[in-house]
């Protein structure tokens, strides 16, 4: 028997102290989270793709009367990236919410289906996706790479024939 342990490095930051490009990111992601289509749960969320050559692809969550059918921001976001520059890796992610019903005061973490996404494209690409956590309050969660929030993540191994 043996115990193990992990540990996730991310960085909390103020608003205020993110840099210029981060700041642009996050502000982006919640300008967009206006167009989620969030009819059933009112929880509005934004995300915000920085690709490698500079282009900003956004997602908003997109909801649907039989629940199941809708889809996330970020698989919106990321989905639209893949489909209309599909070689081009993403350099950074940010999430937001924007919503009337509760004050989201920690930043927005991604849900699992969306964590496990993610690390589709950043195994794909070969370089770290950094993440940008906002919510409503002041306080953003910085993450230089995504597999910190998906550990023991289901990978391509698991498929391959010995
Ligand atoms: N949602 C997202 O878009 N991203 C997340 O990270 C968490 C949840 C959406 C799904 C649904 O439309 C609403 O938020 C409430 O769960």
């Amino acid at each position: 028997m043996g115990e193990f342990s992990i540990t996730i490095k991310g960085l909390s930051v103020l608003r205020s102290e993110l840099s210029a490009s981060d700041l642009q990111l996050l502000e982006n992601a919640e300008q967009v989270s206006k167009n989620a289509y969030a009819p059933y749960s009112q929880f509005f969320v934004g995300a915000a793709l920085r690709l490698d050559n500079g282009t900003i692809v956004l997602g908003t969550n997109q909801e649907n009367v039989a629940y199941p059918s809708g889809l996330c921001a970020e698989r919106v976001a990321l989905f639209s990236a893949s489909t209309n520059y599909p070689n081009m890796p993403v350099s950074a992610m940010a999430i937001t919410v924007n919503t009337a019903k509760s004050f989201i005061t920690v930043p927005l973490s991604p849900c699992g289906n969306c964590r496990q996404v993610i690390m589709e494209y950043q195994h794909k690409q070969k370089q770290p996706i950094r993440l940008i956590l906002g919510g409503q309050g002041d306080i953003v969660w910085i993450f230089e790479d995504a597999s910190a929030l998906l550990p023991f993540g289901f990978e391509a191994d698991y498929l391959k024939n010995s």
